[in-house]
Parts: structure tokens; C-alpha cells; sequence
């Protein structure tokens, strides 16, 4: 299973704070974000923030501030003041999302320390974040990115660095990139830098901010290394993140010696004959028929499988039903929808939330 590493930036940590951007309206993930704000979304049995709220207190931060937008309101009925989590949590909302670089300026006032270490909220990492202090720290940096290698930079932009680690360059996607490391989105942040982003409208960090720290001459150091990196952004990321977690591939102090082929809530009702495998995650109240067998899926609260399906690599929203000897692969289905008897659904299906397909009434396939 995969262990935190040691943090050697714990004392530094206690005087940073968190901030965590969580106001996106996650569209690459509808339609379960039609409802449920994308970082609030079950995975591995809990809100997918509250692995990052477990990593950030077990490194010794406190202060925790959430740029929130898209509904908003449901963070801080769930999280309120964060005592639960060992957290002080507050919440600044833009009636506007202003984008990443806005987002982040938009809580300069909440700032407590010198340092603010920054979390895109929908990332899903097992960086040791003391050790990207003491980066920070060490090299006197404005701002230090968690650069991390991937093993096929293509699909991501790419930041290079030279010997001493100083950010050379913010590189757009290409076929042939120059460096295995890419922007892992968690920054440390010297507070005047944050001041110094524009109040009040749009900014990116990525486009803007880190460009022209670079102009001005700023010192942007990278912390770079191999650890456990996803971005949940995509159904497949979100089901491959979830079942890591599950399977202890990904760590989450949430879910210390709680990792194997499966999670299941224990208010969840599973009928005999029942396989879950893959890092299967079972939500509350959801009950599972005879004989199904549910692989690499993550079922979130009360949903019902009738006997004998088989659903894999598969998200299924709150509610769901699916019904007897149904087939899915691959598949997004959205709160309260009913999949009638028989049908098969693969490659990619989004069903809106609600729908009902009666019995044998899909068999969707994209080679059909
Ligand atoms: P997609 O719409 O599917 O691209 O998802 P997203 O809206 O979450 O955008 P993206 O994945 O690029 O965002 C990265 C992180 O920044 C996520 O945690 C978002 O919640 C957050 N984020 C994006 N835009 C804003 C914003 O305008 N304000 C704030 N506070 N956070 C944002």
C-alpha cells in the first residue's frame, strides 16, 4: 500500500495556509456535477475534498480557506468551521467565478501567514507537501510549483527547469515535449505575490500569473517528483482515482488500514454471489442484488443493482437504478436514473439524471 512520506516541513507548515480552489462548474464530469459541485462528489466513501482536507491537516497546516463559486453553499453545510478535520475553514465566495488567479486573489484578505499554499481542489496526489515547503523555503522562491513526471507529458503542458530548479518556461501542449514534468496544481505562494494578482475580474494562474512572474524577472522554483498525480477531471480519471484510493495505490490518511478490492459502506446491503473487485466504492444505502458483479465502479448513495448485472469502469449516481442482467461499461449515470432489464450501455454513455430506459431498451455500443 502506499505510504505518506516523512514531511520535514511540519513546523513550517504550521504557519501557511491552505487555500483550495473549489469553484469550477466541472462540466467535464456532467451530469453529476449538474447537481453536486465536482470536489463534493463521493469517492472512495467520502467527499473527494475531504482527502485533501486529511493530507493537508496530516502535514500540519491548520488554516484553510475554500475559493468557492459553483454552488457554493453545499461546501461549508458539509465541512462547516472544519473542527472535525482538526481544521480552521473559512469560505470566500465569488458571485463571479473569476478563474484560478482570480480565485486566489479573491482570499488575499483571509491570509494569515507569509505563505499560502495553493490547491487546485480536484487533484488527487500523494506529494509530501512539507517537502515542497522546505523547497519554497530553502531556495527563497516567490512562488515553487509541484512540477511532477508523468510517463506521457503529451496530453499536458510542460514546465521545464534548469539545474538550480529555477522555471524556465510555461510550455502549451505538443507532441514532442521538451520535459516529462508538468504543473501537478498545488503552489506555494509568498503573500505579497498574491496581492500583487488583479482584483476583481478574470485572471488565470496558468495563462496569466506564472507567464508574467516570469517576465518580471520573479524567482518561480519547481519541487519536482514522481509521486501518485491525478487530475479527477474526466469520468475515466474520477472512476481510476477512486478505485486507487480504494485500493491504497493513492494514500488518504481517511482510509488507513481500510484499503483492498473493495469499499463498502457498512449500511449498504449486498446480496450473496456478489462479486466487487477493482476498488469497487459502495455507497450508503445502496443495495446490491444476487449474483452481480460491479469492477473498477464507484456506486454513490442508494443506488440499487438488480440481480445478475455486471457493471464496470462505471460511475453510478444517487439513486440510480440498474436494473436485472444489465450490461455497463465505461458509463456515466446520473442521479435517480432507472436502466431498465436487459439493456447494454458502453463506451462513453452519459444518461441524464432522471431518465428512465425501459427494459432491453438500449443496447448501445459505438461500434454498433
Ligand atoms: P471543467 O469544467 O470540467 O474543466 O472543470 P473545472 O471547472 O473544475 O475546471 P478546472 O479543472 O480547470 O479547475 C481546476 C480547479 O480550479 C478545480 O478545483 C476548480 O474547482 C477550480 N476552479 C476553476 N475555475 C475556478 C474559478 O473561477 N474560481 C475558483 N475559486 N476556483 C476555480
Amino acid at each position: 500500500m502506499a505510504e505518506q512520506p516523512e514531511s520535514t516541513g511540519a513546523a513550517l507548515a504550521a504557519e501557511t495556509d491552505a487555500v483550495i480552489l473549489v469553484g469550477g462548474q466541472g462540466t467535464r464530469l456532467r451530469p453529476l456535477t449538474v447537481s453536486t459541485p465536482k470536489p463534493m462528489l463521493p469517492t472512495a466513501g467520502y467527499p473527494f475534498l475531504s482527502h485533501l482536507l486529511a493530507r493537508i491537516a496530516a502535514a500540519g497546516m491548520r488554516h484553510v480557506v475554500l475559493g468557492t463559486s459553483y454552488k457554493a453553499e453545499v461546501f461549508e453545510r458539509y465541512f462547516g468551521d472544519g473542527a472535525e478535520f482538526g481544521l480552521e475553514i473559512e469560505y470566500v465566495v465569488e458571485e463571479e467565478a473569476l478563474g484560478t488567479g482570480g480565485g486566489i486573489r479573491n482570499v488575499y484578505d483571509k491570509l494569515r501567514y507569509d505563505t499560502a499554499m495553493v490547491f487546485n481542489g480536484d487533484v488527487l496526489s500523494g506529494a509530501d507537501l512539507g517537502a515542497i515547503l522546505d523547497t519554497h523555503h530553502a531556495g527563497g522562491a516567490d512562488v515553487t510549483l509541484h512540477l511532477v513526471r508523468v510517463p506521457d507529458p503529451r496530453a499536458f503542458g510542460s514546465v521545464p527547469t534548469d539545474a538550480d530548479g529555477r522555471v524556465l518556461a510555461f510550455l502549451e501542449k505538443t507532441e514532442d515535449p521538451p520535459t516529462d514534468q508538468i504543473n501537478a496544481g498545488c503552489y506555494v505562494f509568498k503573500r505579497e505575490v498574491i496581492e500583487r494578482i488583479p482584483a476583481g475580474r478574470v485572471v488565470s494562474v496558468e495563462r496569466e500569473v506564472f507567464p508574467g512572474l516570469l517576465s518580471d524577472g520573479a524567482l518561480v522554483l519547481g519541487h519536482v517528483d514522481s509521486s501518485y498525480w491525478r487530475d479527477m477531471g474526466r469520468p475515466s480519471d474520477f472512476v481510476q482515482g477512486s478505485s486507487d484510493l480504494v485500493r491504497g495505490i493513492a494514500y488518504s490518511p481517511l482510509l488507513e488500514g481500510r484499503t483492498g478490492e473493495s469499499l463498502v459502506d457498512p449500511s449498504a446491503g449486498v446480496a450473496g454471489g456478489v462479486i466487487l473487485m477493482g476498488g469497487t466504492a459502495v455507497g450508503r444505502g445502496s443495495v446490491i442484488g444476487a449474483g452481480s458483479r460491479i469492477d473498477d465502479s464507484v456506486l454513490f448513495d442508494g443506488v440499487t443493482v438488480e440481480p445478475g448485472a455486471v457493471v464496470r469502469n462505471s460511475i453510478i449516481a444517487s439513486g440510480a437504478t440498474i436494473g436485472a442482467n444489465v450490461r455497463i461499461q465505461d458509463c456515466v449515470i446520473g442521479e435517480g436514473a432507472r436502466i431498465g432489464a436487459r439493456c447494454e450501455l458502453q463506451g462513453g454513455m452519459r444518461v441524464w439524471p432522471g431518465v428512465e430506459i425501459p427494459d432491453s431498451g438500449v443496447r448501445f455500443s459505438p461500434d454498433a
